[in-house]
Order: structure tokens, then C-alpha cells, then sequence
């Protein structure tokens, strides 16, 4: 497969490249190579690659229209009042969307079991803060316990870089919370499956006193007042591999 040509749109690229990085059969974690050639595509994506302008807000909403979207045909993620899900690729291998928020919103305290999952901030800003397990090498992944602080609420601002996060470093489990209103896309590699022991799962911190940097993690259900909404895919087309698709 030629995974670059003329006229191929970001988009594209990025899903070929992830096509390529995370298909079935390839064991273990992606080497630093594939990382950072994902993340160069990741770097160089802009909203308006996966359908999103950033610039207004609805004031040309169409009527009967189920999706704020411009005179162009793309998403106004400005107007979104709770997070929004913008989901453009999912198959066993490999998830591809984007989460807008609104200015204040957060999304709790989630971990990524055994995946790989690389992020890029759209537009806005956000605060990140995120968490590894202490663990032993051998250990599987936990529902609670003694965890260290990755990032303790950092600022990620557009245009950034790509940020990464592996099962058992980077931060694998994280919060985000909207300084402004912002999207951030997101790759899982592989995607959440209840089925295949990968389920999503949040948690409160205990901070602990007398040990800086690190908290006691415990298992919680998700905030009754925490919602997720979806909206479809506006951006350029895309062409997926036929046993991918789903
Ligand atoms: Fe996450």
C-alpha cells in the first residue's frame, strides 16, 4: 500500500500509517520509530482535517439540523455544550476520534488498559493530569492502589505537540479538564473491549500526605453527571481497509 501520494488528505495518512503501525499480527508495543512517525502526522493536524471548524460558533446553524455545522459543511465543536465524541474509526486493532469540550468540562480519572494511546490538541486548552501504577514488572493492570504522578496538571495548549502514554508509563491514567474550549484526537491502540479484558474504568485519588507525588487510586463508577454525546464525522473521506471496517 502506498501510504503517502498527492492529494491524500492528513486524515488519511494518519489512519494508513495507523493501519500499518497497529494491524493484527504485529506484537508487542509499536517501536519509538512508528511513535514518532505518528506523532509527526498528529503534529501537523489542524481541525478542519477531521471536519472541525474551530473558529465560530453557530450563528448560521441551519434549521432542522441535528449538528451544528458551518456553510461549509463542518462540525462547529465551539457549540458543543457537554463532551462530544466525534468517532471516525474503530476495528480491532485501533481506535481514531476526537473529543470536543466545552470550557470547564472534565472528563474524570480513566485509565487505558494494555494500550497505547497517542493525543493531540486540536484547539483550546486543556489540563492534564495523570497517573502510572507502582508496579512490578510482571504485575497486571489495577484497580486500585499506589500510583505516581505523570503530570500533575499540566497545560496543553494548541499548537502543541502529540503527547503519548503506554500501559505502564506517560501517564496511563488520566483527567482532562476544559480551560477553554478545546478537542482533543485521540488513537487507541488497540480500542476498549469489554470482551477482550480492555474495559474502561474510572477512579477517585486519595492523595497521600506524607508521600508527595503519589495517591492512592480506587475503582469508582462513573460520575452520574459525567455524559459523553456523540456526533457523526464530517471530515474528508475516508477509505479503510475492508476487514476493518465495522
Ligand atoms: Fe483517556
Amino acid at each position: 500500500m502506498a501510504l503517502q501520494s498527492m492529494g491524500m488528505s492528513k486524515i488519511q495518512e494518519l489512519y494508513d500509517a495507523c493501519d500499518w503501525n497497529f494491524s493484527s499480527g504485529k506484537e508487542g508495543l509499536p517501536t519509538l520509530k512508528q511513535i514518532r512517525w505518528l506523532q509527526g502526522l498528529l503534529d501537523a493536524m489542524e481541525p478542519a482535517d477531521v471536519g472541525i471548524d474551530a473558529t465560530r460558533t453557530d450563528e448560521r446553524l441551519m434549521e432542522d439540523e441535528p449538528i451544528p455545522k458551518s456553510q461549509y459543511g463542518l462540525f462547529l465543536a465551539q457549540s458543543v455544550t457537554q463532551v462530544t465524541y466525534i468517532h471516525i474509526h474503530e476495528c480491532d486493532d485501533f481506535s481514531i476520534g476526537v473529543f470536543c469540550f466545552p470550557a470547564g468540562a472534565t472528563f474524570p480519572l480513566h485509565d487505558h488498559p494494555n494500550m497505547v494511546v497517542l493525543s493531540k490538541v486540536l484547539y483550546g486548552s486543556v489540563q492534564l493530569k495523570s497517573y502510572d501504577w507502582v508496579t512490578t514488572p510482571n504485575s497486571r493492570p489495577k484497580k486500585s492502589g499506589l500510583a505516581r504522578i505523570a503530570a500533575d496538571d499540566r497545560v496543553m495548549e494548541a499548537p502543541c505537540k502529540a503527547s503519548v502514554l503506554f500501559p505502564r508509563s506517560g501517564g496511563n491514567i488520566h483527567s482532562f479538564t476544559a480551560i477553554t474550549p478545546c478537542a482533543v484526537l485521540d488513537i487507541l491502540a488497540p480500542p476498549y473491549s469489554d470482551e477482550r479484558e480492555r474495559p474502561s474504568t474510572y477512579f477517585n485519588e486519595i492523595p497521600i500526605p506524607s508521600l508527595p507525588g503519589c495517591a492512592i487510586l480506587e475503582e469508582t463508577d462513573l460520575p452520574e453527571d459525567f455524559t459523553v454525546v456523540g456526533a457523526p464525522y464530517v471530515g474528508p473521506e475516508l477509505t479503510v481497509e475492508m476487514e476493518d471496517y465495522y
